[in-house]
């Protein structure tokens, strides 16, 4: 009877959790896209900088590029406003008013012609009583705003979390996720709610924060530099502990946007966002002027195969495995025993680095592997147990491989084998 009981009580106790976290099905791999802030941050003069004024035409040219340059079928595949686009007043009747010069068909105009292309659409809101630059926040009016993002038939929100107590958030963030879920469209839900809450030396319940995010920003903003990157890059592997395992699919932690394609990030640097954003199963959402791109770093967002590790199934974020003189090993464990491992150089001193590591040193299980540049850089290689792995990487770069399980490409290639002879021996027995 009491084993009855206690089966009941977890049944009901198990509906309520699941009802009560969010549950819109979303983001089972990271969300990948693009964003305003980085690059164009809260430029509102149209008639200084026509191209890059927070604006419709702005947003209707990147889905156009997004679509046309291939950036859609590589994943790529929600286009958000970030701040600076209302009106710094509500309407009359309490609604949020987008900005009527820059947006003049309006919200709704403007996610149909997202939709018509295939992608989808995210915006920006904050959840205290203004944005952090100054505009209308949500506070008060959750649920009219919430209704308003529905009718405009928004996919993603990102809710920031300026000019509102850092102790709130425990309560806020679920109650406004908890709105979201009840509209019944599944909108994408980034939480800054870590963020202000690392920044002021509180310790996140990340726990709660997973179950009720879709994505969430952990941390300091990033700048268009390798400095800024470089440290968000320490960060994570620094708090790893704390927030790896809270990574899976439907929620995800976010290092914040992709620099690459901007000013600040060479060509090698860019490699390394990349290639560590890939390990770290960070959202990838590109914040640069598509139109500008040069083709070095829309090769690097192209890539097909460090997206994929981006985006496998397990949904493990990897971790940093090893630090020493300014070099660092990130290894992590994708579905069908492969690694992904990425050897990022933080120093400063002008030639390649070479370093020889173990298979203790690199955190990888026992077993030989065929080793694939993600890169194309170098020839694919193979390492055993006992042996070490060589690499040389440039300064601020990064060399990224895929460790694949040398028995699995043998297992792949005596199937081949044994299915061509089936069907050379099926030839032979038809013609008898
Ligand atoms: C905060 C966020 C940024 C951006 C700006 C907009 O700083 O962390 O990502 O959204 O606000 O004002």
């Amino acid at each position: 009877m009491a084993g009855i009981l206690i089966q009941v009580s977890c049944l009901i106790l198990g509906i309520i959790s699941t009802t009560v976290g969010l549950d819109n099905g979303l983001a089972l791999t990271p969300p990948m896209g693009w964003l305003t802030w980085e690059r164009f941050r809260c430029i509102t003069d149209c008639k200084k900088y026509p191209d890059e004024c927070i604006s419709e035409n702005l947003i209707k040219r990147t889905v156009d590029l997004m679509v046309s340059d291939g950036y859609l079928e590589a994943g790529y595949e929600y286009v958000g406003i970030d701040d600076c686009w209302l009106e710094k007043k509500r309407g009359p009747d309490g609604r949020m008013v987008p900005d009527r010069e820059r947006f003049p068909s309006g919200m709704k105009a403007l996610a149909d012609y997202i939709h018509s292309r295939g992608l989808k659409f995210g915006i920006y809101e904050d959840y205290g009583n203004l944005t952090c630059a100054g505009y209308p926040g949500v506070l008060g009016s959750e649920q009219l705003d919430i209704d308003t993002f529905v009718e405009w038939d928004v996919d993603y929100i990102k809710l920031d979390g300026c000019y509102i107590e850092p102790e709130h958030m425990d309560s806020g963030y679920p109650a406004f996720g908890e709105m979201l879920n009840k509209t019944g469209r599944p909108i994408l839900y980034s939480c800054s709610w870590p963020a202000y809450q690392e920044d002021a030396k509180m310790l996140p319940d990340y726990a709660s924060i997973a179950k009720h995010c879709n994505l969430w920003r952990n941390w300091d903003d990033i700048e268009d530099s390798w400095a800024s990157a470089s440290k968000i890059m320490d960060w994570f592997g620094d708090n790893q502990d704390r927030l790896a395992q809270h990574a899976g699919p439907g929620h995800w932690n976010d290092p914040d946007m992709l620099l690459i394609g901007n000013f600040g990030l060479s060509e090698d640097q860019a490699k390394t966002q990349m290639a560590v954003w890939a390990v770290l199963a960070a959202p990838l959402l590109i914040s640069a002027d598509l139109a500008t791109m040069k083709p070095e770093f829309k090769r690097i967002l192209l890539n097909k195969d460090i997206i994929a590790v981006n985006q496998d199934k397990l949904g493990k974020q990897g971790l940093r495995v090893w630090k020493q003189r300014n070099i660092s090993v990130w290894n992590r464990e994708l579905s069908d025993g492969e690694r992904a491992l990425a050897f990022v150089s933080q120093r400063e001193d002008g030639i390649p680095y070479a370093v020889s590591l173990t298979f203790k040193d690199m955190q990888l299980p026992e077993q030989t592997y065929e080793v694939q540049d993600l890169y194309n850089e170098e020839k694919s290689r193979t390492v055993s147990p006992g042996e070490e792995f060589n690499v040389r990487i440039n300064p601020s770069g990064v060399k990224f491989y895929k460790f694949i399980p040398k028995n699995k490409v043998l297992g792949s290639v005596q199937a081949k084998q044994i299915l061509n002879s089936n069907v050379f021996n099926n030839e032979i027995n038809n013609k008898h």
